[in-house]
């Protein structure tokens, strides 16, 4: 095992397209086009202009884009500075896991297993969301109440920034002390910078920019980054 690489793992590759980077006024079929290409899953970005300093899209249109793709799995990735207001909407939108951030949590009254809890009785999977400056430590006490970790490998708001390698000692403390829990990376992720995730023992991979490119085919990274996962995070040599 290289120095800063996980043991291998059973969790499966999962390759989410951030659609922060397609083309909004083609939002359906820019979606239809990656899930053909092998993803498995779209990644939601919502942020209120408040929790971070951008705006993109709510309930409303995630509510539409549902109607056409039925069967995607929609990943919600919510940027927002009350995290409990949009559980009911987001829900009843489609999406299927609501990930919120631990810092929009008021710290004065915490109350992560009532999030988790409303979240899981709308029918959804639970993701926390960790900034760059939040320690990996700060999971371990509500890693039983969650279904997913999300390392953001950028500052929030943005698509189109550098990949933070110095990320990856946190997600692979988080794979080392949680061999089972799905451990998702956002930010910066391509062909180029995916090895180093994926040796980390990151599963759960969102990419934008890099797979929302016009005149590229999205199977090509698509491709890349799960045959990453397959061989440095599961071990799987002939990936
Ligand atoms: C950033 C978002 C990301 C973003 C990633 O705040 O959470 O999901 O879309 O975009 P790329 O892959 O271009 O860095
Ligand atoms: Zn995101």
């Amino acid at each position: 095992m290289a120095e800063g690489s996980c043991k291998p793992h059973s969790q499966r590759p999962i390759i989410g397209p951030s659609v922060l980077a397609s083309d909004f006024s083609n939002l359906a079929s820019e979606c239809k086009s990656v899930l053909a290409a092998g993803a498995d899953e779209l990644h939601l970005d919502v942020m209120d202009g408040h929790f971070v300093p951008n705006i993109t899209f709510g309930a409303p249109v995630i509510a539409s884009l549902r109607k056409q793709v039925p069967d995607a799995f929609f990943d919600c990735h919510l940027m927002v500075s009350k995290p409990s207001q949009w559980v009911a909407d987001m829900a009843k939108a489609g999406v299927q896991r609501y990930t919120f951030h631990l810092e929009a949590v008021d710290t004065d009254e915490r109350d992560m297993a009532g999030i988790c809890s409303l979240i899981r009785e709308h029918g959804m999977q639970v993701g926390l969301a960790l900034k760059p400056g939040t320690p990996h430590e700060a999971v371990a006490p509500y890693v039983d109440l969650i279904d997913m970790v999300l390392v953001m490998t950028v500052e929030p708001g943005f698509g189109g920034q550098s990949f933070m390698a110095d990320m990856m000692p946190k997600v692979l403390a988080l794979r080392t002390a949680h061999p089972t829990l799905d451990i998702q990376v956002d930010g910066g992720l391509s062909p180029s910078t995916i090895d180093a995730a994926a040796a980390a023992g990151a599963n759960l991979i969102v990419a934008g920019s890099a797979v929302f490119k016009p005149g590229v085919d999205p199977s090509g990274p698509i491709g890349t980054m799960r045959r990453s996962v397959q061989r440095l995070g599961q071990g799987k040599a002939d990936a």
